[in-house]
């Protein structure tokens, strides 16, 4: 039988354990699960790609070889047509998430028939959470424990010299 695989794509600056909790419930769904790290435009990372890539890797040391990391440039739908991607697989926090989303998805669309966007909401712990906020608190030396693994915690501990 065809395998089903799923990318999830974002900028993971960094990965949080709401990211995490998305790519548990797309295995559920399908096969393989690639998470690519993708370019926004609009976002200036403070994490290198190696750097993201290497904490993402980390999360599934223990090998889960469903799940794969992947940096992508170019479009994002032809990535996942190359990959012989399902679906393109996004989270859900809040209502104020959908507009974005939606457009997204639509424009996604339109460039790729093929490939659909599913939507998985985020587990209630983690619908308040974005790398944005915890970025925010982890500058100014705020307790992000619960929100990322211990080893990205670390990585933000260093970066905003808290460590
Ligand atoms: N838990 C925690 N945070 C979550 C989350 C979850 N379950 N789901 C989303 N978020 C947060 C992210 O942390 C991120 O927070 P931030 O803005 O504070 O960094 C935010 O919600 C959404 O960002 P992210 O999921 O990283 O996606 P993005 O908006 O940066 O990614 C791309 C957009 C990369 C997927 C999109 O720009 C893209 O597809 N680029 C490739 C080029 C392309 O094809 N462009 C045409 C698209 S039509």
């Amino acid at each position: 039988m065809e395998e089903k695989i799923a990318v999830y794509p974002g900028t993971f600056d960094p990965i949080t354990n709401g990211h995490l909790d998305i790519v548990d419930r797309a295995l559920d769904l399908f096969d393989k699960v690639i998470i690519a790290i993708a370019i926004n435009p609009k976002k200036d990372p403070i994490f290198s790609l190696d750097e993201r890539i290497g904490m993402i890797e980390k999360c599934y040391q223990a090998g889960d070889s469903r799940v794969q990391i992947d940096p992508i440039g170019g479009l994002l739908v032809d990535y996942a047509h190359k990959r012989h991607a399902k679906a393109i697989i996004r989270g859900l926090r809040a209502v104020s998430d959908f507009d974005y989303e939606f457009q997204l998805a639509l424009m996604n669309r339109k460039l790729e028939r093929e490939v659909d966007t599913v939507f998985l909401m985020a587990g209630f712990r983690w619908i308040y959470i974005s790398s944005s906020i915890i970025k925010d608190a982890a500058r100014h030396g705020g307790n992000v424990h619960d929100l990322v693994p211990a080893h990205v915690e670390q990585m933000l501990k260093r970066k905003f010299g808290h460590s």
